[in-house]
């Protein structure tokens, strides 16, 4: 077991190979670093992380002596091993701090009233933390101009760059694709694209995370909010089934952010642009907002619970005469909660009704970084997105395999439903229309089915059919489990409350099976995992930052 002693607090790091920071942060002490990051090679080049190292012997009588290097060192490149002493508050740390910082700042803007970063900027927090409060600086800044097209999703305010290459190794060790480099020398260094490449490639918004300062900017972001007025919440992409671990920033029930939440057990630390721009729906005026029931005397809205009702009495009087005549189907979007309860409700019905996975959608192949320049993929995979875009289809399919293993596809059910062989179906949940959206022959599939439910976020041809029309949640909306293509099942939280008048789809559920309560994530997956196996590791209920792996819905893939 290695021991380390940071600022004269014993930590053991075990076997692991850590660098100063690392190590220091294990013991609570905060080594400010900028061009240093856990996913990207090591340059030590920003000089931020200079500390003092030493190393600690104890002699034969029991007598400890330090031995302290002369200079500092940059901890982000200097590996901790057993013994080592690392201090970063004495004189010469603190020192080396300051002066790192005030030439940082030489040419740094006072951009911070105007600057989307502020609020969440380690040159700000470092500034205040580790910093002087005065510039000697006398002479004009060096301001080069900005440069807002780096690419469709980013922008460069040149003046705010600390040069610190966290985008330019990026772009060349995670998406491959080397779009970044550094122009001039000096003080005049200025991040640039290639003449003729834009930042472009799938992944690229992600050196808008990784950049220290507020010089990188999402176009998607840019002015639309100061961060201290988000709401953050944890939260799961629903883009496809890699399931990124994502942080939801909302305000006031608007989606203003999606961003990467570090996840080794999911995707690592980042996210694709699709799956980071994938929520304009969720705030889209043209959602469904109404409960409405279509008849003979033409469309009327009702309340939630009256539109539960109605769905519950359709159904159970279609199903009392024929249940291999009423259909459910599933969407591979919805969480395991909500699929559990719908599906116990079919089965309240009768045994006998079918039950069905939804349309699953498929793009193209599986699209791993990094790539070449040529753009061929490169070992080892650093990142992938999923050709499969569904976010839960492995945790629909545990409980609808729990409940009836032999189940028609949803092609076979639209055949059933254009050949009479429906009467009654409800088609839940929905998916986002980035994912999925129905095509007007499914919709004439319907129109010989006697009672059509259909949950769905937007009007489609679905919608057009359905004698009850259920506005569907968005994922922001809901809370629950979601299960991603190795089994793997995440928490996903609520960021934002279902518009007026309306229930999430869970509540919905709830309502249909005549169930008291609000929707609990927690409490559902306890007792999902009591009821089926594939899903015990749930029993926990708090499935943590990371979720836990369910290694049975893995395999039955
Ligand atoms: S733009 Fe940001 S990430 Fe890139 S070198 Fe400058 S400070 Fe670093
Ligand atoms: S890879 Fe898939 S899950 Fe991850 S951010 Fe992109 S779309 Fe979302
Ligand atoms: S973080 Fe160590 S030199 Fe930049």
């Amino acid at each position: 077991m290695a021991t380390v002693y940071v600022n004269d607090k014993a930590v053991d790091i075990g076997d692991e190979r850590l660098n100063c920071i690392q190590a220091a942060e294990r013991a609570g002490v905060t080594i400010p670093h900028y061009c240093w990051h856990a996913a990207l090679s090591v340059v030590a080049s920003c000089r931020m992380c200079l500390v003092e190292v030493g190393e600690r012997k104890v002699d034969e009588k029991g007598q400890v002596a330090i031995a302290m290097q002369p200079k500092v060192v940059p901890g982000c490149q200097t590996p901790v091993k057993d013994g080592m002493v690392i201090r970063t508050a004495d004189a010469k740390a603190k020192d080396a701090q300051e002066r790192t910082l005030e030439s940082i700042l030489l040419n740094h803007p006072l951009d911070c009233p105007v600057c989307d970063k502020a609020g969440e900027c380690l040159l700000q927090d470092f500034s205040f933390q580790f910093g002087k409060a005065e510039s000697r600086m006398v002479d004009e800044k060096n301001t080069p101009p900005n440069k807002p097209d780096l690419g469709p999703n980013v922008g460069l305010f040149t003046d705010r760059c600390i040069m610190c290459s966290r985008c330019v190794r990026f772009t060349r060790e995670v998406s491959g694709t080397a779009e970044l480099h550094v122009v001039n020398r000096g003080s005049h260094s200025e991040i640039d694209v290639f003449e003729g490449h834009p930042l472009a490639n799938k992944l690229a918004t992600n050196v808008v995370d990784l950049c220290p300062v507020g010089a990188l900017s999402s176009k998607d972001f840019l002015y639309s909010q100061r961060v201290w007025n988000l709401k953050t919440v944890n939260s799961v992409c629903s883009g496809c089934s890699t399931g990124c671990s994502i942080l939801v920033d909302s305000n006031k029930d608007i989606v203003y952010r999606l961003r990467p939440r570090f996840n080794p057990r999911a995707q690592g630390h980042f996210m694709c642009d699709e799956g980071r721009l994938g929520y304009h729906h969720v705030n889209d005026s043209a959602r469904l907002g109404q409960y409405l029931v279509r008849g003979e005397q033409g469309t009327k809205a009702v309340e939630w619970a009256q539109a539960a009702g109605l769905c519950r009495e359709k159904l159970a009087a279609e199903a009392s005469k024929d249940p291999g005549r009423v259909w459910f189907v599933f969407s591979p979007s919805m969480t395991v909660e909500e699929a559990w309860l719908l599906a116990n409700f079919a089965q309240k019905l009768s045994p006998f009704v079918k039950l069905v996975m939804g349309p699953v959608g498929v793009v193209g192949e599986d699209d791993t970084y990094p790539k070449d320049r040529k753009g061929r993929p490169v070992q080892p995979v650093k990142f992938t997105i999923r050709a499969e875009k569904a976010a839960n289809l492995r945790g629909v399919q545990g409980i609808l395999n729990h409940f009836q293993k032999d189940r028609a596809t949803y092609q076979q059910f639209l055949a059933a439903a254009k050949s009479g062989q429906v009467d009654a179906c409800l088609i839940a949940a929905g998916q986002s229309p980035q994912v999925y959206k129905p095509s007007v022959e499914e919709g004439d599939a319907l129109s010989a089915v006697r009672f059509v439910a259909v949950q769905q976020m937007f009007s489609s041809p679905l919608t057009d059919r359905a004698h009850l029309v259920i506005p569907a949640s968005a994922f922001s909306e809901i809370e629950g489990t979601l299960v991603n293509h190795a089994g793997l099942a995440q928490a996903t939280k609520a960021a934002c409350a279902p518009s007026r008048g309306l229930r999430t789809d869970g509540q919905f559920f709830l309502e249909l099976l005549e169930r008291k309560g609000l929707v609990h994530a927690a409490n559902l997956r306890k007792e999902i995992a009591k009821a089926v196996p594939a899903f015990k590791p749930l029993e926990v209920g708090d499935l943590g930052e990371y979720g836990v792996f369910c290694e049975k819905l893995k395999e039955q893939s």
